[in-house]
């Protein structure tokens, strides 16, 4: 049997995601995103279609870079408002059966042993179907709204983010045995207290004794996905995550990305096939070619300059709006997120953007609107597919739709590309597997794999 591709889609709780000014679009939605019948709708779509999930993006802050303040952002919705991802999705899990829910949350922000709880009730109610997006958070606005002066500094943040995964898989995978709820109403028993564990964590960043407050949901852990890009970010993602992601424009930067990213995890002791890896992609499908170049010209005349250098520039940490349209960007050191600016600045130590020429900040701008710096793919579902086939044999295990018009672009690929790729044998006609995990994996794998570094650090931890 072919390879059988994994396909998210990738959205967010607010109006401009990646998609700087579309919400200008006639066609557009987003404006919809307090609703839960909005999600409700995009999650009967992707179920619709048979994909693996629905990935919410989150940021706690405002994107303030950009000339020194919010205004860019707050005039133009870019990513502001946000709302908590985590709330829409009982709504959306109730109304579908086998979709699966990824939402993005920060380990600076919240403490471990809350954010263990938020989950494993999560995995519960939605039977097995949530992977978290494991972030360290970029936005200095975010850093000073939630109690500290200022942005930690990048690696040790994923220092500290190492030290948290400690802890979560000591609460997840270790804290109650399986057996441990056994309601026996003649004993008057509901949990055996021998088989809750305190956990005992002392580390440098956090002491938490435990034990764990929830029994164990279908996966314990939920499924880890992580998108770090500079090289403490690969480490991270190559150590802990099941799922890594890429926003890189072309294919030999996504080809040496996979490359490095299974090296790394081998040097984990990992099998690198536990480690799928994802690219974004913005697919623009129509009937025929010409209507597909139509609904492209259209969203480039929506899309905007300030509201896309106003999220590039909060992400890199840089105020791009010192600069002019025409001027190249040279070789900048940021604390927020190196590896976006990698892809443009053309010596970054460690980055692979060997293969990008310098840009212009108007070509950063013109990207970026559509889809940050994902891949715009535009054309008949032929093409579209042709695209994924070709980015699949060079080791992509699947792909997140990203949304440009909210939900048009879900709807499109779901009515138009799915059945393509089903044809060619390269996707799901049904869906098979009860929980996320395994479906990620293509076979019974609902709790964490041998080899993943969680089950060292539990056993560790057991004697
Ligand atoms: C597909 C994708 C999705 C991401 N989603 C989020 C997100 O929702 N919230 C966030 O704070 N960062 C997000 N990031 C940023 C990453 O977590 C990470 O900070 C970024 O890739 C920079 O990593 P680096 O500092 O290791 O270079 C995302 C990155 C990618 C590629």
């Amino acid at each position: 049997m072919s390879k059988q591709i994994s396909l998210n889609v990738f959205t967010m709780n607010c109006v401009g995601h990646l998609n700087g000014g579309l919400w200008r679009h006639p066609s557009d939605q987003a404006y919809r995103y307090k609703d839960l019948d909005y999600w409700v709708e995009l999650a009967l779509i992707a179920e619709r279609g048979k994909l693996d999930a629905i990935f919410l993006a989150d940021v706690l802050g405002m994107y303030d870079t950009y000339g020194g303040n919010a205004d860019a952002s707050i005039r133009e919705a870019m990513q502001t408002p946000v709302n908590d991802p985590l709330l829409i999705i009982s709504a959306m899990a109730y109304a579908t059966q086998h979709l699966g829910f990824a939402t993005t949350h920060s380990t600076t922000y919240i403490q471990p042993y809350l954010l263990a709880r938020k989950f494993s009730t999560l995995d519960h109610l939605t039977k097995g179907r949530v992977a978290w997006n494991i972030v360290t958070s970029y936005l200095p606005h975010a850093a000073k709204n939630l109690g500290l002066d200022d942005l930690l500094p990048h690696d040790e943040r994923y220092a500290r983010a190492d030290e948290y995964l400690e802890v979560l898989y000591k609460l997840w995978e270790e804290s109650w045995d399986e057996d441990a709820v056994i309601r026996d109403v003649e004993k008057g028993v509901f949990t055996d207290p021998s088989k809750v564990h305190k956990i005992n964590h002392i580390g440098k960043y956090f002491k938490v004794p435990g034990p764990h407050v929830c029994e164990p949901s279908p996966q314990r852990t939920p499924v880890l996905y992580q998108a770090g890009q500079s090289s403490k970010g690969r480490d991270f993602a190559a150590k802990h995550a099941e799922a890594v992601f890429t926003m890189y424009p072309t294919k030999d930067l996504v080809e040496d990305y996979i490359k490095d990213i299974r090296q790394r995890a081998r040097n984990f002791g990992r099998n690198p096939d536990n480690i799928k890896i994802i690219p974004g992609f913005v697919p623009i499908v129509g009937e025929t070619e010409e209507v597909a170049q139509a609904k492209y010209e259209a969203y480039k005349k929506f899309s905007s300059y300030d509201a896309a250098l106003a999220h590039t520039g909060g992400a890199t940490g840089i105020d791009f709006s010192q600069y002019q349209p025409t001027q190249v960007i040279a070789d900048i050191k940021t604390e927020a997120h190196q590896g976006m600016l990698g892809i443009f600045a053309r010596s970054t130590p460690g980055s692979a953007s060997k293969h990008v020429r310098d840009w212009t900040m108007e070509e950063i701008a013109k990207t970026a609107a559509l889809g940050s710096f994902m891949p715009v793919v535009v054309g008949t579902p032929d093409k579209i597919a042709d695209w994924i086939e070709e980015w699949s044999s060079i080791g992509a295990d699947g792909f997140n739709i990203t949304e440009l018009e909210h939900s048009g672009t879900v709807r499109d690929f779901v009515e138009m590309v799915v059945p393509v790729l089903q044809k060619r044998g390269i996707f799901r006609t049904e869906y098979k597997y009860k929980d996320l995990r395994s479906r990620l994996y293509q076979r019974e794998q609902a709790h964490l794999p041998e080899d993943h570094p969680a089950r060292t650090i539990v056993k560790e931890v057991v004697q």
